[in-house]
């Protein structure tokens, strides 16, 4: 036991959700798309009439900020066309709603979805694609420059255009396309740098915009020391994931781009004989528990690994950093504490060396629609109950933790 935690008053202590996995109804790539489960996300948490409700359980977790998905496919229709005023009426009421609860929004302009006629002319391979989403931006940012001045244009374009492209995972589902990898994360860094200019202009007049990528991190590694090839394929997978996505998006003139840089951090991926040692690769829980690695549901845990990867960041970009996205999911909920408690832990240091972090966005507030896996894996600050019609939330006993962190704006000393 040593002293609690404090952290600055200043601090944004939020949660985090995004329009495919919560909102149901939506109209793009994912609305056809069977999970492993067999779950779709047609309906998902139902947030898009349940989001007064999900900003009541929200005011109630103390949380100061809340970063959320705007669904492109519901605004726009084609390319350079009107904003849909029904679809942006929702949003501005939601942001009004958090606004009167006092909580901070943070909006993502694309996480991991397009509207239908993006995908039909093939998605983010075609350069026409930049401006389409510039004109989206530019438009959505001038319907809402005076209730949102965080704006986080990309959400994991690494994931996005490995998982799309490389891993076959996410809908078109190709797989070792890498020229398709490398064209998707140069379009979408094209498209960040175009974008901020346009989010620049459109809040001439109105508060100083912040804009960032969110940058999603894992490291990669070899499992057995004199695995040499294991430790050459990590390294090919550090640079192509992290080193160039980075680069293309924050390297040189381009970091003028961004005001801030967000990371999401959820671990490591080692590798025995090429294969990845993760849940996520269907590597089964007795297996990992044997070999030693300390897993939830999806990654490999790796605190100490956070600490040291926010000071390499800071000294590489030089850009305040928010920690756009952290949890874990798993039904052991003293994991999931222990989880917390030991990144925040991390990051209490890493901002004690000087790291300047802004924000901690708790991933996720509801359990949800995640991917591939659909309802399998437990995110939630609040657990729904997908059999029930009401899609009843309930407060869970990380909730009530991450509650008392918010509300006190200290972190517990006990591990
Ligand atoms: C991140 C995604 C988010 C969710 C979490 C678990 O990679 O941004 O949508 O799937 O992982």
């Amino acid at each position: 036991m040593g002293t609690e935690l404090k952290f600055p008053a200043s601090f944004f202590w939020g949660t985090a959700t995004s329009p495919t996995q919560v909102e149901g109804h939506v109209v793009n790539e994912w609305t056809d798309y069977v999970a492993s489960d067999g779950g779709h996300c047609r309906l998902a948490c139902n947030h898009y009439h349940l989001y007064q409700q999900d900003i009541e359980l929200m005011a109630g977790l103390g949380v100061n900020a809340y970063r959320m998905g705007i669904e492109w496919s519901r605004l726009q229709s084609g390319p350079f066309a009107e904003l849909n005023q029904k679809e942006l009426d929702r949003y501005v009421h939601l942001l009004d709603c958090l606004k009167a609860a006092g909580i901070t929004p943070m909006v993502v302009l694309h996480h991991f979805s397009n509207p239908p006629w993006i995908t039909a002319s093939e998605g983010w391979l075609n350069p026409a694609t930049i401006p389409a989403f510039v004109d989206y931006t530019a438009k959505i940012v001038a319907a809402l420059k005076d209730r949102v001045y965080i704006w986080n244009t990309f959400n994991e374009p690494d994931t996005y255009a490995s998982l799309t492209y490389l891993l076959g995972g996410f809908p078109p589902f190709h797989k070792w396309r890498y020229g398709a990898f490398r064209r998707v994360i140069k379009h979408m860094a094209e498209a960040h740098v175009r974008a901020s200019e346009a989010i620049r202009r459109q809040c001439a007049g109105a508060r100083t915009p912040e804009i960032g990528v969110a940058k999603n991190w894992t490291y990669f590694g070899a499992f057995q020391r004199f695995a040499f090839w294991d430790h050459a394929l990590a390294e090919i997978s550090h640079h192509a994931f992290n080193r160039f996505v980075l680069d293309q998006f924050t390297g040189g003139k381009r970091r003028n781009a961004s005001t801030f840089l967000g990371l999401n951090y959820y671990g490591r991926a080692r590798l025995k004989h090429f294969q990845a040692l993760v849940p996520t690769n269907g590597v089964s829980g007795e297996k990992l528990k044997e070999l030693g690695l300390v897993c939830d549901d999806m990654f490999e845990r790796h605190p100490a690994g956070f600490g040291r990867l926010l000071k390499k960041l800071q000294r590489q970009c030089a850009l305040p950093i928010y920690i756009t996205e952290h949890g874990s999911a798993s039904t052991d909920e003293d994991f999931r504490i222990r989880d917390l408690t030991g990144h925040l832990h991390e990051l209490h240091t890493a901002m004690n060396d000087g790291v300047d972090v802004r924000g901690f966005f708790y991933w996720s507030l509801l359990d949800n629609f995640e991917w591939q896996f659909g309802y399998t894996k437990k995110f939630g600050l609040f657990s729904v109950d997908f059999n029930d019609e009401q899609l009843t939330r309930r407060t869970t006993r990380v909730g009530k933790f991450y509650q008392q962190i918010c509300t006190a704006a200290r972190v517990p000393s006990s591990r």
